[in-house]
């Protein structure tokens, strides 16, 4: 286990290391600056203590030159690290195609996760080493906050929508895992850990825990007993849209909006189906929301992106 007194543990992932830059450096900035306010600060405090003789009038008029160059080296500077930080901060906004998708559901109060081959876990989430993974986050109830201090990773999690956050790990072992947003009596047990291991050690583990089926094949059955292939499938294109190879790829919406099909797209076409029409299509399909779980929601979600791949004829 983690060592739960660890304060600065260092970092395991490759952002880990440019978030450090940053702090670092902002820290050392800040701590020069404080320095030097203190330097003039005691200069003076001394200096003109009561009962010296020195000149206590005013002398100088305004030095138009001093005055630009405080004003401008540190806004130079702090603009600097707002740029070297922002670019960092963007960069995670995309994970690489190449990310293996978990499913994170939070609830009052544990981690619950999905490995795309079906394995599933609580508080507990195994990753293999130098793999980027992305993790497409939600909450069943109330904000949570997926913390995981040695990765400089924090990103809430929000019920009714997604969010996503990746990272790729640099050193196999045992991360802790916290919840940073207050969601409750038992927040502070709202723990867990990320165990990163070596790839093959990885494989070992998956063929350890029966992973079958898949969440797209789980997501496939689920779209058929909801009567989701009726409509969306089996020549049916008059009715609805078909599905395949919809994941990733641009859609015009009769509002005359053109919109990427991702994660939270899906989400709301199964929830809110009057929200974003496609173009050329009725308002015809009914809601289901509260017919279906957040893993059931996932699971659907997950289908429809192995959809991406495949032949029209070959769907069910
Ligand atoms: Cu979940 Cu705090």
């Amino acid at each position: 286990m983690a060592n739960p007194y660890e304060m600065f543990p260092s970092a395991a992932t490759t952002f880990g290391r440019y978030v450090d830059h940053i702090f670092f450096s902002l820290l050392g900035i800040s701590s020069l600056v404080l320095l030097m306010l203190f330097i003039v600060m005691w200069v003076f405090v001394i200096r003109y203590r009561r009962g010296v003789e020195v000149p206590r009038k005013a002398t100088s008029p305004r030095n138009v030159k001093v005055e630009a160059t405080w004003t401008l080296i540190p806004l130079l500077i702090f603009i600097g690290l707002f740029v070297w930080a922002g670019e960092r901060y963007l960069s995670l906004q995309a994970a690489p195609a190449d990310a293996l998708k978990v499913q994170v559901i939070a609830k009052q109060w544990m981690w619950k996760f999905q490995h795309p081959s079906g394995q599933r876990e609580i508080d507990q989430l195994h990753i293999p080493l130098g793999q980027p993974i992305e993790l497409i986050m939600t909450s069943q109830d109330v904000i949570h906050s997926f913390y995981v201090p040695a990765f400089r990773v924090k990103r809430d999690l929000v019920p009714g929508r997604y969010t996503t956050v990746w990272f790729t790990s640099t050193r196999t072992g045992r991360f802790r895992l916290l919840c940073a947003e207050y969601c409750g009596t038992s927040h502070s047990q709202m723990r867990g850990e990320v165990v990163v291991m070596q790839p093959a050690d990885y494989e070992a583990w998956l063929d350890s825990r029966e992973g079958k089926p898949t969440l797209a094949e789980e997501g496939a059955r689920i779209f058929r007993a909801h009567g989701c292939s009726g409509c969306h499938f089996g020549g049916s294109t008059v009715r609805a849209p078909s599905l395949v190879g919809v994941f990733g790829s641009t859609v015009p919406l009769q509002s005359g909006e053109i919109v990427v099909a991702d994660e939270a797209y899906i989400r709301d076409s199964i929830l809110l189906p009057k929200k974003q029409v496609v173009a050329g299509y009725a308002p015809v399909m009914p809601s289901f929301a509260g017919q279906l779980s957040e893993e059931a929601i996932l699971k659907l979600i997950a289908y429809i992106q192995s959809l991406a791949s495949i032949e029209e004829s070959q769907t069910p």
